[in-house]
């Protein structure tokens, strides 16, 4: 190890990777010339750009990285972030490595202390910058040590350094970039100049502010993301049947669209989503059920064709008929028996008429449950509709109120048509409150999208009957994982969750009648991206 570093250092050393260098060399030492400082100051200008027009974080590291060791030919960079007292590594590039393994250099992140004890703790605590000239060759007098675990791990050798705290226009330290290797076009390894020191550090202070905005972003985007996951959940959690609903559909619309991006034949070969259209394709997710706020729980919350409260005033009924019935009989006994003492059949009437309206109200119970109706129960439902009993004022009333008769005819499910309408109005509430939302430009499809989740290819779908034109990927995609869940979720109304494999069968059924994508149907089930969430 120590001989290599005698000499012009690793073999494979050469300028690092990048393109355009329109900066001075390590090799031209002394100060910079006139115009070499002014390409300098233009592109530092340039790389402040392009930082301020980067939100994401993680892109936001590699590209300051990225641009400082372009600035000062190193051969290999790394970045520090500093949170509650440690240095978390962050971003490591080395192009010594990448070109022997063409694979990232393998390197965990682990926290570091703050303490001067480290090279990075050093320069963050500290404020310096530490230009070294060899790291195994630091004076005695120093408090930081070279931590060798790298070079050694990768069969790396480092030897110059360029160690720059990353402060913003408050002075707050936010980092630390570490530049390796300074290496000449030759490939071979030398000290940063020293004229670069400033532009580094500008550089850094640049990099620290677009850091800082970044984290912000970053801050009000999990904000936000937490906001919407809780609220829809919540709104999910409103009925059992519903729970954890828009968290699935958004898992499943989630490994679609990355199962989508892989593909690299077929029908999808050619399509890609971007990260903001993989975020905008999550809100929508997320957010399609979100109307639901707008419809009454008990419809919602629906099991039977008729809520326990009616089915017990039903239950109350029958048992008010069945006394006044035997009223009727005992009366009517008392009267009979003053004529005829010998006679008495009303013993038996009151059994029969006790035991017909039980099986009158025994029938209505399971016919509540039932989640269809033949007609041969429809057509004992009206007879039992059709007839009345006598109130204790001598009034005369249906055994079943027509709202009841209304519900308990339904056919399939147990919802009436304006039940069924209500629920569908959900996707008009979600489109009024999802728009009202203000997305970035990024994300202005989140509301089309997550309110066409019902719309078919065939145009049978609602709220507005679109067809296969008007659907854009996103929207078939949802559809898809909606209809899913809606199949597989346990604890639905008035049936049993299916297994997956029925619900693909399903869900091709539906392609096939030409109302779901039938290149996404097929991705689903052949590749069970149902077992990715
Ligand atoms: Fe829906
Ligand atoms: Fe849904």
């Amino acid at each position: 190890m120590k001989a290599q570093l005698e000499t012009e250092g690793p073999t494979s050393h050469g300028p690092p990777a990048d393109q355009g260098r329109p900066y001075a060399s390590p090799k031209q030492q002394g100060p910079l010339s006139d115009s070499a400082l002014r390409k300098q100051v233009e592109k530092l200008n340039q790389i402040g750009i392009a930082l301020s027009s980067e939100t994401n974080l993680e892109r936001l590291l590699e590209l300051i990285v990225r641009e400082a060791r372009a600035f000062t030919w190193a051969d290999a960079g790394s970045l520090y972030i500093l949170d509650q007292g440690m240095l978390y590594f962050h971003v490591a590039q080395n192009d010594t490595l990448k070109r022997r393994t063409d694979s990232p250099p393998g390197f965990k992140p682990y926290p570091l202390p703050l303490s001067k004890e480290s090279i990075a703790g050093y320069v963050a605590i500290t404020g310096e910058i530490l230009n070294i000239e060899n790291v195994y060759n630091l004076p005695r007098t120093v408090p930081y040590n070279f931590n060798p675990d790298f070079d050694l791990r990768n069969d790396y050798v480092t030897r110059s350094m360029l160690v720059v705290p990353m402060k913003d226009r408050e002075g707050q330290r936010l980092g630390v970039l570490q530049l390796i290797n300074a290496t000449m076009e030759t490939g071979l390894v030398v000290s940063f100049q020293e004229s670069v020191e400033h532009l580094v550090m500008s550089l850094a202070s640049q990099a620290a502010v677009a850091i800082r905005n970044a984290k912000l972003i970053a801050n009000i985007k999990a904000l936000f993301q937490a906001l919407i996951r809780y609220s829809t959940s919540a709104i999910d959690a409103r009925s059992p049947h519903t729970a954890g609903h828009s968290r699935r559909v958004a898992a499943y619309s989630e490994a679609m669209a990355v199962a989508i991006n892989d593909e690299t034949e077929g029908p999808f070969r050619d399509v890609f989503f971007t990260p903001e259209q993989m975020e905008e394709l999550d809100y929508a997710a997320w957010l399609h059920d979100i109307g639901k706020i707008g419809v009454p729980e008990q419809i919602l919350d629906k099991e039977n064709k008729l809520s326990a409260e009616a089915m017990g005033a039903i239950s109350t009924r029958f048992d008010l008929i069945k006394s006044l019935t035997v009223n009727r009989l005992l009366h009517h006994r008392s009267s009979e028996s003053k004529k005829d003492p010998w006679r008495n059949t009303a013993g038996k009437e009151m059994e029969n008429a006790e035991q017909e309206v039980d099986g009158e109200l025994n029938f209505i119970t399971k016919v509540n449950r039932s989640p269809s109706l033949s007609d041969e129960d429809l057509n004992t439902l009206k007879e039992i509709a059709s007839k009345t009993y006598e109130d204790l004022r001598g009034n005369a009333r249906p055994y079943l109120t027509d709202t009841e008769v209304e519900c308990l005819s339904v056919k399939q499910g147990n919802l009436t048509d304006e039940e069924y309408k209500k629920i569908q109005t959900h996707v008009e509430h979600t489109y009024n409150i999802v728009k009202n939302i203000p997305f970035t430009q990024t994300l202005k499809n989140v509301p089309f999208f997550s309110a066409s989740h019902h719309e078919f290819l065939d145009g049978t779908g609602y709220p507005r009957g679109l067809t296969s034109d008007g659907l854009p990927l996103q929207a078939r995609i949802l559809a898809v994982a909606d209809i899913f869940d809606a199949l597989t979720a346990v604890d639905r109304p008035y049936r049993s969750a299916i297994t997956p494999s029925k619900a693909c069968q399903v869900l091709k059924a539906h392609a096939k009648a030409g109302r779901l994508d039938q290149d996404i149907v097929n991705l689903f089930t052949e590749k069970a991206l149902y077992n990715k969430t």
